[in-house]
């Protein structure tokens, strides 16, 4: 009796509040060209004060359960993927099971950049084993907290942001076909808040040095990453039966521009099959992969039967990768959301062709 797990609701928020390239060289010595040149990113959402992790959640949430058609009591699992919690504890899964009016488990995963696709497979397990018919699973960040805005090699790099998806059990072939999750913790330094946890707790000498904020070796941080993208996108397609060619869009995590192009030079992926929003959101860590997602989604990249390859790397160092065969029928579940944003084409009439087949 075991179940497929399809993706049913998607939603994203992100922060009114956008910084700029231009704004980021009034706060460091950067400038534009550098930043877009390195990594592609032109600006970021950046959360007002009264923004958290799990405000930022549960709009994202919010979204996701209409379009599943589903409501916070019809929930038997709530995982949230973050770095930047509300709080060390209680979870941020936890508010957000109480503001959605939801009576079921709720817990927080932290595997940094790499956490949706990690709380992706765990809920898999749940649905797979029968024991659950519909997860929320959401990736949120409110790093705009924990980066140091004296550090130019860190701050310009990083964004606000959340996105959830409703994952159902279902009897429909498709949904999450083949994944991979990784870990190698030898270096934990390459990209860590060193201070406020049980190794070295907040004192005021480590404020005064700013260790309660993100510090990253970034030149080692691209090698591995640019390494393990395309490894562990592969795997995650052999264990669906799948190679890269096998693939509809490959849904990247969004740190660089470069590695993206690397990762998809060694998939061999022409650009029409890659997802990229980094220049409007910066990298938000457990956020991008579901926020690239729903843009995807948006602009009609995604549509029932397609394949999409999602890989993300991160602190840890951790990997992740998910094979997705898409199951949702996207035209008159986006219907209302296409009118709200009128004019943003959600399904070109070859894809409407390619469902009736
Ligand atoms: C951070 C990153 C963009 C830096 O690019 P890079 O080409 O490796 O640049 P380097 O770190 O070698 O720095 C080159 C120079 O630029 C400078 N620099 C760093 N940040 C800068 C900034 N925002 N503006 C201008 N100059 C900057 C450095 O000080 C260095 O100067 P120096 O040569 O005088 O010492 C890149 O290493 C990267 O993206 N790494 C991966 C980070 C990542 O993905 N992290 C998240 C993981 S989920």
């Amino acid at each position: 009796m075991s179940q497929y797990s399809a993706i049913t609701g998607w939603g994203m928020y992100v922060p009114e509040k956008v910084m700029t390239n231009a704004d980021m060289e009034r706060i460091v010595e950067t400038s534009d060209e550098w930043i877009t040149s390195r990594t592609g990113i032109k600006q970021r959402h950046v959360a007002a004060p009264n923004e958290t992790a799990s405000t930022l959640s549960i709009a994202a949430a919010r979204q996701a359960l209409e379009r599943a058609g589903i409501e916070g009591k019809d929930l038997g699992l709530i995982i949230v993927a973050t770095v930047s919690a509300d709080y060390p504890f209680p979870s941020t899964a936890n508010l957000v099971q109480h503001a959605l009016g939801a009576q079921c488990g709720a817990f927080d995963m932290q595997a940094a950049c790499s956490g949706f696709l990690y709380s992706l497979s765990i809920a898999h397990q749940f649905i797979a084993n029968g024991s659950v018919k519909h997860a929320l699973v959401i990736g949120v960040e409110v790093l705009s907290r924990v980066v140091d805005y004296t550090d130019r090699a860190t701050c310009v790099l990083f964004g606000d942001g959340a996105g959830a998806v409703v994952l159902s059990a279902s009897d429909q072939p498709g949904g999450l076909l083949g994944f991979t999750i990784g870990s190698d913790g030898a270096r934990p330094d390459l990209l860590w808040i060193p201070t406020g946890g049980s190794a070295e707790p907040a004192t005021e000498q480590t404020i005064r040095d700013r260790r309660n904020f993100v510090q990253m070796q970034g030149s080692e941080v691209f090698k591995f990453a640019t390494r393990v993208m395309g490894t562990a996108m592969e795997e995650a397609l052999a264990n669906a039966g799948m190679t890269a060619d096998d693939m509809d869009l490959f849904i990247p995590h969004q740190a660089n521009l470069r590695i993206i192009e690397a990762a998809s030079k060694r998939l061999n992926l022409p650009s029409e099959k890659v997802f990229v929003n980094i220049q409007d959101y910066g990298n938000t860590s457990a956020a991008a992969i579901p926020i690239a997602l729903c843009e995807a989604i948006d602009q009609g990249r995604v549509y029932p039967g397609a394949h999409l390859g999602m890989v993300a790397f991160g602190a840890g160092l951790t990997w992740a990768a998910a094979v997705v065969q898409w199951t949702a029928p996207i035209a008159t579940q986006e219907n209302s959301y296409k009118a709200a944003k009128a004019g943003v084409k959600t399904g070109t009439h070859a894809e409407q062709e390619k469902v009736q087949v």
